[in-house]
C-alpha cells in the first residue's frame, strides 16, 4: 500500500529526489533507484514564482506513475498549492507537502489534500521558525525541514538548521504524534549524521543518490549507515 503512514517510525527512510536524475531516461533511473533500496520517491515541483526555478507538473507524474510502486513524496514549491492539489492527486501523487510560506491558508490546503485522498506534509523554509508549524502538527502526517533554500539541487547543507530539526523532533515526541520528520537539501554521507542525530527520520537526497560515483545502491546504504 502506497501510504507514508505505513512506513515504520523506526529505521531511517531515504527519499531520492528525482531532480538530480537524468530527465532523458526517467523510466530507467526510477527502476534503478527502486532496486537500489529507495523507500519513497521525492518529486520537486517548482513554479518559477515561489522559487526561481521550474521543474515538472502533473503530466510528468502521470507518465512516470506506471514505472514505480514507490510512494510519490511530492514537494510542492508553488505559490498557490490549493489550485493544483487535485491535479497532482489525479496524476498519481500519494503524498503532498506544501510550504507554510505559500499564499494559501494552511488549513484549507490540508483539507483539500485530505479530500483528494493524499497524506499531508508541511515544509518550512530556512528562515521560518519551528514554532510556526505548531498549530498544524495535529493535522498532518509529515514535517519537512528545508536544509537549503528551496529552488535548486546540489546546494550545501545548512548546519544552522540542526537546532530546528531537534526542536521539531522534541515537539513531535512530546505530543506523541505519528508524524514523520523529513529533511531536504545537501544531505549526503558527510552531512547525514548531523540531521539524523537531531532526529530526522526521512532523508531526501538528490545529488548524493543519483550522481554518486559508486552507484545508487551504495549511496542509499551509506545514507542509512550501512556502509
Ligand atoms: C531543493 C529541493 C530538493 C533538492 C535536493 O529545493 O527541494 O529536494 O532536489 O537536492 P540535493 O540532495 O542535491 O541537495
Ligand atoms: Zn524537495
Amino acid at each position: 500500500m502506497r501510504d507514508i503512514r505505513c512506513l515504520a517510525q523506526n529505521g531511517l527512510k531515504v527519499s531520492p529526489s528525482l531532480l538530480a536524475a537524468d530527465f532523458g531516461d526517467l523510466n530507467r533511473q526510477i527502476a534503478e533507484v527502486t532496486t537500489a533500496g529507495a523507500d519513497l520517491l521525492h518529486l520537486d515541483i517548482m513554479d518559477g514564482h515561489f522559487v526561481p526555478n521550474l521543474t515538472m507538473g502533473p503530466p510528468v507524474l502521470k507518465s512516470i506513475r506506471p514505472c514505480s510502486e514507490l510512494i510519490f513524496d511530492t514537494h510542492l514549491m508553488i505559490a498557490e498549492p490549493l489550485k493544483y492539489v487535485t491535479a497532482f492527486a489525479e496524476a498519481g501523487a500519494d503524498h503532498l507537502t506544501f510550504h507554510l510560506e505559500s499564499e494559501n491558508d494552511p488549513l484549507a490546503v490540508i483539507k483539500a489534500i485530505r479530500a483528494a485522498g493524499c497524506t499531508v506534509g508541511i515544509s518550512l523554509k530556512p528562515a521560518t521558525p519551528p514554532e510556526a508549524i505548531h498549530p498544524y502538527l495535529p493535522e498532518i502526517d509529515l514535517v519537512l525541514v528545508m536544509t537549503v533554500e528551496p529552488g535548486f539541487g546540489g546546494q550545501s547543507f545548512m548546519a544552522n538548521m540542526v537546532p530546528k530539526i531537534r526542536a521539531l523532533r522534541e515537539r513531535i515526541d512530546d505530543l506523541a504524534l505519528p508524524i514523520l520528520l523529513e529533511v531536504d537539501g545537501g544531505i549526503d554521507e558527510h552531512t547525514v549524521s548531523a540531521a539524523v542525530d537531531a532526529g530526522a527520520g526521512v532523508l531526501v537526497a538528490g545529488t548524493a543518490v543519483f550522481r554518486h560515483p559508486d552507484g545508487m545502491k551504495a549511496a542509499i546504504a551509506r545514507l542509512k549507515g550501512q556502509k
